[in-house]
């Protein structure tokens, strides 16, 4: 039979990303709807291994949809990878009595929960992060907010390239993804877009391409790459490597942790919404071990474990009409 529900805890683990907040508010205040109490954790896997844990009400949730970042803060915690570390966070959901868990994070934080699931406390996993790179879902809360502040920055760029006919090289995030710097690229008009999933060739696809459009009337380059590009010497390297291989000045931007946060966009609000809602409606049913989704435009849930073994396929389609039209 399965177990009555009574108390679950929400904690939001690894990188931060914008949207976390809606779902953090969307589990605490659909589960009190629901007659459950509910416990924030504080800076995910480390506070549950510390018992840093508080009692929530549905005042604890206000003003917060709007704001990036999290506000039970967010952490690495490595000792959580250890025995040692899931039984102390054991200890710790014993002490409060917690039927269950959602965990807000990337993979890594799925592979905390599956290991909780397995040791008796129930977990449902909502996928947050800026890569889009966890292989079971389409989307991640966050990726929306993050490609809206690179075209914004990308753009801004844009304007100076343009006035002094440079090349601009522009590295974004995505850990080994390169999910950003595809869409991105895209949406900005990159002349050239350098991702890990794809095998590059400097000569063909920057230097070639550059001399030909430029050929053809281009004055200036937008050059995004993916920081999970392994080039020698970095993406600094690479923007000399440019100028001297084509005379054009190159200078290359690192966005960095911009790209982490800012007001989560209105597709990230709702879809973090439903999913925190969904993933309470999980677990008010004695359900567990599951991680909640985007599949087209459903939300569903799959088992943990076999969400993790999922194979993330690269947008080839998005690529190719790259290529097509950045001339
Ligand atoms: P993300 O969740 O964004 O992928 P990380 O990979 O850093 O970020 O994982 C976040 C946290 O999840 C880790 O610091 C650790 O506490 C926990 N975690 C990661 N991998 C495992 C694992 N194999 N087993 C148990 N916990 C893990
Ligand atoms: O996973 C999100 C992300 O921002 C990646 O894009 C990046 O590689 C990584 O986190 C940076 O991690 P940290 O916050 O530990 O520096």
């Amino acid at each position: 039979m399965e177990k009555e529900m009574k108390k679950i805890a929400v904690l939001t683990s690894g990188g931060d990303a914008s949207g976390m907040n809606a779902a953090v508010r969307a589990v605490c205040r659909s589960a009190i709807s629901k007659g459950l109490e509910v416990f924030g954790v504080n800076r995910g896997y480390e506070g549950l291994i510390q018992g840093d844990l508080f009692k929530m009400d549905l005042r604890s949730v206000s003003e917060i949809l709007h704001r990036g970042g999290t506000v039970l803060y967010s952490a690495r915690c490595p000792e959580f990878k250890t025995k040692e570390g899931i039984d102390r966070g054991i200890r710790t959901c014993k002490q409060f009595g917690l039927d269950g868990i959602v965990v807000i994070g990337g993979d890594g934080s799925f592979r905390g929960a599956r290991d909780l699931s397995l040791a008796g406390i129930p977990c449902v996993g909502i996928p947050a992060t800026i890569d889009n790179d966890i292989s079971c879902s389409d989307y991640t809360i966050g990726v929306d907010t993050a490609l809206n502040t690179i075209i914004d920055s990308v753009d801004k760029i844009r304007d100076t390239s343009h006035s002094h006919d440079r090349c601009s090289l522009v590295e974004v995030m995505g850990r080994r993804c390169g999910y950003l710097a595809l869409n991105a690229g895209i949406a900005t008009g990159a002349t050239a877009i350098i991702v890990p999933e794809k095998k590059f060739d400097f000569q063909k696809d920057i230097v070639e391409r550059m001399q030909y459009t430029r050929g053809i009337g281009k004055k200036h380059f937008i050059i995004l790459v993916a920081e999970g590009v392994e080039y020698e010497g970095g993406t600094v390297q690479m923007a000399k490597d440019i100028e001297d291989a084509t005379g054009v000045v190159t200078r290359t931007t690192v966005l960095g942790y911009v790209q982490r946060g800012g007001s989560p966009s209105a597709k990230d609000r709702i879809i973090a919404t439903r999913m925190g809602v969904y993933a309470v409606h999980l677990l008010a049913q004695g359900i567990g071990n599951r991680v909640v989704v985007v599949n087209g435009e459903d939300i569903v849930d799959y088992d943990i474990k076999e969400a993790l073994e999922m194979k993330k396929e690269f947008d080839d389609d998005l690529y190719q009409i790259s290529n097509e039209i950045s001339i």
